[in-house]
């Protein structure tokens, strides 16, 4: 048998119904809330300047931390500096960086390690949708880099930090379209070079792959103070789909929003998941905002986990530590 089949008849016989319909359930609820401050804190976010992220931004600023917010937009970035700073007195502070692209997600994972202040809670938020592929300048699948491996190279790059400081919490939003690659990762065409590209199938194996690499993060951060977690924001309003066509846009400002929530139940969970006392010594897990959730059974498999590590780290021009 294939390698692909084999996987295939893997995963099949570790879905289990119940688990879907948890999955149909937790859709429905609202998230946890916490009310504790975190002042004088800092949260370093990526992708703040809208939907999500910047709706998080303003959730913590309005809670007392400070910010540090990774941004590709100079212009968007001044805004919300001033927005935040003149609405909280707290910090806004920003670092450029194009996320679709290695060397700038290296500068500014540098730029982070080299940071004097502690970095309490890292949310990886930086993402979008495409239906059609783009490349980035190395030849790799633009979705595969800004939503996967810029996560990978900053987490990796903080490792020894985030260890030094003896307590931080990284969150990383993913989405329940994980499940958009039911059958593992395609480890050997991970850029959609050898099959039909489909942007479903590439979000779902970049979110996948994020998943992966949570497990072995956690066990690089265990017993260390510091925790990594992922969840799936719900299916809110956001503006997510701005880098595609016009019918797609149409299709979104005239069909899909009518279905969305509103993006703060997003914002609230992942304010719970950085803050919460709750969740002090949780790891590796996937919340539906703030439920824990079993992801799909592709998204615990060990042996992948660490076959995916190897590649990242070649892929990224890491070394093995
Ligand atoms: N909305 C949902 O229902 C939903 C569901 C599941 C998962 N998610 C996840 O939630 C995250 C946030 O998405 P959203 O829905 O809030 O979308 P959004 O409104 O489009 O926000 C995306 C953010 O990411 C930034 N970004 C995109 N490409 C970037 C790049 N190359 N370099 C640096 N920053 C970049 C955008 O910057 P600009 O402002 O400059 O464009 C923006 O700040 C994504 O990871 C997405 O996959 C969302």
């Amino acid at each position: 048998m294939g390698a692909r089949n084999q996987k295939f008849w893997k995963y099949y016989k570790q879905y289990e119904v119940a688990q879907m319909k948890a999955m149909m359930n937790n859709g429905q609820k609202d998230p946890l809330i916490c009310t504790d401050r975190f002042d004088n804190k800092l949260l370093v976010i990526t992708g703040a300047t809208s939907g999500i992220g910047y709706h998080t931004a303003k959730k913590y600023a309005s809670m007392g931390a400070d910010l540090l917010c990774i941004n590709r937009s100079e212009e968007k970035s001044i805004q919300l500096k001033a927005e935040i700073e003149s609405g909280y007195q707290v910090k806004c502070d920003y670092l450029i960086a194009d996320l679709g692209k290695i060397n700038e997600i290296h500068a500014v994972a540098d730029q982070l390690s080299a940071l004097e202040r502690d970095i309490d809670v890292l949310i990886h938020n930086a993402g979008l949708t495409l239906s059609k592929q783009q490349l980035t300048d190395e030849g790799y699948d633009l979705i595969f880099v800004v939503q996967y491996l810029a996560s990978f190279i900053i987490n990796y790059k903080l490792i020894e930090k985030l260890k030094v400081q003896e307590s931080a919490r990284i969150v990383m939003n993913n989405s329940e379209g994980h499940r958009f690659a039911p059958w593992g990762l395609h480890l050997d065409d991970l850029q959609f070079k050898k099959r039909r590209y489909s942007g479903l199938k590439a979000y779902g194996s970049a979110k996948l792959a994020q998943l992966l690499s949570m497990q072995i993060f956690r066990e690089k951060f265990e017993s260390s103070g510091v925790t990594i977690n992922a969840m799936h924001p719900g299916a809110v309003k956001s503006d997510t789909g701005k880098d595609n066509g016009p019918l797609y846009k149409w299709y979104k400002r005239n069909i899909l929003d009518k279905f969305l929530r509103p993006t703060h139940i997003a914002s609230d969970a992942l304010y719970y998941l950085g803050v919460s006392k709750d969740l002090e010594n949780t790891s590796g897990k996937f919340f539906h905002l703030t439920t824990e959730e079993i992801p799909a059974p592709p998204a615990w498999d060990v042996a992948e986990a660490k076959k995916l590590w190897d590649i990242s780290l070649e892929l990224c021009n890491l070394k093995a530590q």
